[in-house]
């Protein structure tokens, strides 16, 4: 039995290395939907379409767990994909906004996500339970248009334009108070978090929840896989050019 990984391209590689670091010994296919990326400026039902392809297809090849390694799939299809494989685990991800508010000293949060996961009732609900729970800390949602696709074809001139406008926008908030720290709500933001953390300086501290996705799958993981041993295998797929995918994995997934 084996973990199956997917994102609309190589942003869940930001996932696949947490979960390796914590369950080494777990086998894993990872799958690429790079052919049909960005999801992040789609409407649902595309999402929810290539979400459903893709975890067909990854239990086609035996996988017993879905990571839906992708904010903008769980946000816009993680509910559907859990009533559709009721007794499936499916671990998704979510921008981490709760323990960003808990975090914060000035109480500036800033949230970097596709404009599909920032327009989903799932983050809207997530957005007012924080709001309600910490009326304090103030949240600034901000979707840069077109980074997720930029880091996806590696275009470092369009990273380097786009995340100066991101982080100005973190930097500079309606009230005149910077963002403290800033949620990496798109898995493919880890991917360049040094150049943003250069841009954002030092007194801001950007959250990744990929360690705590990694925490759930080890929680949610089927007994057949509980007491794997050795070192487990990785394969990969992808809808697009495999060997982008692999050079990407050689890059940030080492
Ligand atoms: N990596 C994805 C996410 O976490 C989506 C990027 C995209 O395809 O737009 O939202």
């Amino acid at each position: 039995m084996t973990i199956g990984i997917f994102d609309s391209g190589i942003g869940g590689l930001s996932i696949l290395q947490a979960l390796r670091a914590l369950m080494p010994a777990q086998d894993y296919i990872y799958l690429a939907d790079s052919a049909y990326a960005p999801y992040g400026e789609r409407d649902a039902e595309y999402v929810l379409t290539r979400s459903r392809t893709c975890v067909q297809a990854l239990l086609d090849e035996g996988c017993g767990m879905i990571v839906i390694a992708c904010n903008t799939a769980t946000a816009l299809a993680g509910r559907a994909l859990r009533n559709e494989y009721p007794v499936l685990p499916i671990v998704g991800i979510e921008p981490a906004i709760k323990p960003a508010a808990a975090l914060t000293r000035n109480g500036h949060v800033g949230v970097l996500a596709t404009q599909g996961t920032l327009a989903s009732s799932k983050f809207l609900t997530l957005l007012d339970a924080v709001k309600a729970a910490k009326p304090q800390v103030h949240i600034h949602p901000f979707a840069p248009h077109g980074l997720a696709l930029a880091i996806e074809t590696q275009d470092a001139a369009q990273i380097e334009r786009l995340s100066s406008a991101a982080c100005q926008a973190m930097l500079g908030t309606p009230s005149g108070m910077g963002c403290d720290t800033v949620v990496l709500g798109c898995t493919h933001y880890p991917l360049i978090r040094a150049v943003l953390a250069s841009k954002l300086g030092t007194g801001v501290q950007l959250i990744d929840p990929a360690d705590a996705v990694a925490q759930q799958a080890r929680q949610l993981l089927p007994d057949a896989l509980k007491l794997r041993a050795g070192s487990g295998t990785l394969m990969l797929r992808s809808t697009g050019d495999l060997a982008s995918l692999s050079a990407a994995i050689a890059r940030y997934a080492a």
